[in-house]
């Protein structure tokens, strides 16, 4: 049994091996339903628990058809609706209790903390939903993306992210040091990623570039990545925020200076001002692929936690 919480702490070898489970399970599924089974159906007789603590609309989904097409089996539930907290009841408890009913554990949450302290005390895999520091099933997705659309190994590609520090620039940032790809990021220098993340970076013998001018870090980018200035419960004073990020929005003069014109641009959605509407919906915009991608992924990551990997 294994766990998916933060890309830093899967070996290389193994993302990999979920990339190319994935690629190859994809490929069967030319001809099938949304809801038609995988042959192998690997996951039949498992039941999935999530719990989000927070607002989702892809990642709910598109686990919920993950886990079907392997034939297993999800029930979705909201924090409030447990003990957990306001009942009384213990997190080591709930462990237990969800470890009882359940083979898998999902949580989406703004406690990095809660993922750590279920995952001690659950005795089936834990999945990271989301949470501050890391949304690791979307960027392992994305990095699916990325080859499928480019049609090269991520390593022979220049990355740059346009943008907030944050969960998802993290686990873009990871990915980076396990695929060795080169990574440029453009962002205000007080919003730059903590402490921890570079000196994991550095820890690691790689290195991130960064931008204070956009226009300079786009100009080798084969992938432009960005997300929302303002993330789901990020405490800041938005508005300031905003105005921060005002010369870092991505329009069609930005991304002419890619000297590439195949450049491509990815979005994890939701999406809010920094990208505009031509550009999210132009030629050079692979942000609906990439949304559908994460059921495919996610499947491998499952059969990853579950020992299933083909
Ligand atoms: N990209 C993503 O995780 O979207 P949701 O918040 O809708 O799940
Ligand atoms: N950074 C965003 C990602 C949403 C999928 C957030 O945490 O809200």
């Amino acid at each position: 049994m294994k766990n998916f919480i933060n890309l830093k702490d899967i070996p290389a070898r193994d993302l990999r091996r979920i990339l190319n489970d994935a690629k190859k399970r994809k490929k069967k599924r030319k001809k099938l339903n949304t809801l038609d089974l995988d042959n192998d159906k690997p996951l039949k007789g498992k039941l999935i628990i999530q719990m989000y603590e927070k607002q989702s609309s892809r990642t709910r989904l598109s686990f919920h058809l993950s886990i079907a097409q392997l034939g297993g089996g999800t029930i979705t539930i909201k924090a409030n609706e447990l003990h957990l907290g306001k009942g009384g009841e213990t997190l080591a408890d709930t462990a237990k209790i969800l470890s009882t009913y359940g083979d898998g554990f999902m949580l989406r949450t703004d406690s990095d903390k809660k993922i750590e302290d279920f995952s001690k005390n659950l005795t089936i895999p834990t999945i990271n939903l989301l949470s501050p520091s890391s949304h690791p099933c979307q960027v392992l997705s994305d990095i699916f993306t990325v080859e499928e659309v480019k049609k090269k190994p991520i390593s022979k590609l220049d990355i740059c992210w346009i943008g907030d520090c944050n969960n998802v620039l993290n686990s873009l940032i990871a990915t980076s040091v396990k695929f060795k790809f080169n990574l440029n990021v453009a962002c205000p220098k007080s919003y730059r990623p903590p402490k921890f993340v570079m000196d994991w970076v550095k820890k690691n013998k790689r290195k991130v570039n960064f931008f204070d001018d956009p226009k300079m870090a786009v100009k080798n980018a084969d992938v432009i990545f960005s997300d929302k200035v303002v993330s789901l419960n990020d405490k800041v004073n938005k508005a300031k925020k905003i105005k921060d990020f005002k010369n870092y929005r991505i329009n069609s003069s930005l991304m002419k200076k890619t000297k590439k014109n195949s450049t491509i641009f990815l979005h994890c959605l939701p999406r809010g001002n920094e990208v505009s509407e031509d550009v999210f919906l132009g030629k050079q915009s692979k942000v609906w692929q990439q949304a559908l991608n994460r059921t495919h992924v996610q499947k491998s990551i499952l059969l990853y936690c579950f020992g299933k990997l083909r």
